[in-house]
């Protein structure tokens, strides 16, 4: 009888302390939710890595459909200035320099300047994108050696969409 009390007792106690582990882990629990938007900025990066991933690829996707739109509003004038950045390299006067000249390049076939030395990377992405579309042009201006593989332009891209628009707006008007 009084073996059955302890036993009783003790399985009590036991279960009390079971109970309210399971409450203390709970009351953590939430205590940790709530508290979270404190550290918002750390919670959020942690939690939208893979949300920014999706919409990284979403983003690239929308950019190529986009490009259209960015070249209507695109400023030659502003292309012009851009172009400084080619300069040291690229001429507009049909000669070429350490790069091949650039005048007639929307729509010229990629790798087509006749007696300038290009990469085998050059000449190969020729065999994969044969023209140098708007399209095409903006996607290498991003990321010369990301999208021609062993070029030999050394020039690290134009990340602004914008930038890129207005570069060959202008590059178009240079015959
Ligand atoms: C440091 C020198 C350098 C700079 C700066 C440079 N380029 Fe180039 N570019 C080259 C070289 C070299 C090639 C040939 C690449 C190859 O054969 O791999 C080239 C190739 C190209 C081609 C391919 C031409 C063809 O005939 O197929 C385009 C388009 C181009 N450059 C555009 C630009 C633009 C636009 C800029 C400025 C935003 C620029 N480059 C800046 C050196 C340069």
């Amino acid at each position: 009888m009084f073996n059955t009390m302890t036993v009783t007792k003790a399985a009590g106690a036991l279960i009390g302390s079971l109970l309210f582990l399971l409450l203390a882990n709970w009351a953590a629990g939430a205590l940790y939710t709530v508290s979270e938007p404190s550290h918002d900025g750390e919670a959020e990066q942690a939690y939208s890595i893979p949300v920014e991933e999706g919409g990284d690829g979403g983003e690239a996707a929308e950019e190529q459909i986009d490009f259209a739109t960015f070249m209507e509003a695109a400023d030659p004038a502003a292309g012009e200035k851009g172009f400084g950045k080619c300069k040291a390299c690229h001429k507009l006067d049909g000669s070429d320099g350490v790069g091949p000249h650039l005048n007639g390049v929307v729509g010229r076939d990629v790798a087509s300047i006749g007696g300038f030395a290009y990469s085998d990377g050059m000449v190969s992405h020729a065999g994969e994108a044969p023209q140098w579309t708007p399209e095409a042009l903006q996607e290498f201006l991003e990321n010369p050696k990301g999208v021609v593989k062993g070029t030999k332009m050394s020039f690290a891209g134009l990340k602004k969409p914008e930038d890129r628009a207005d570069l060959i707006a202008y590059l178009q008007a240079q015959q």
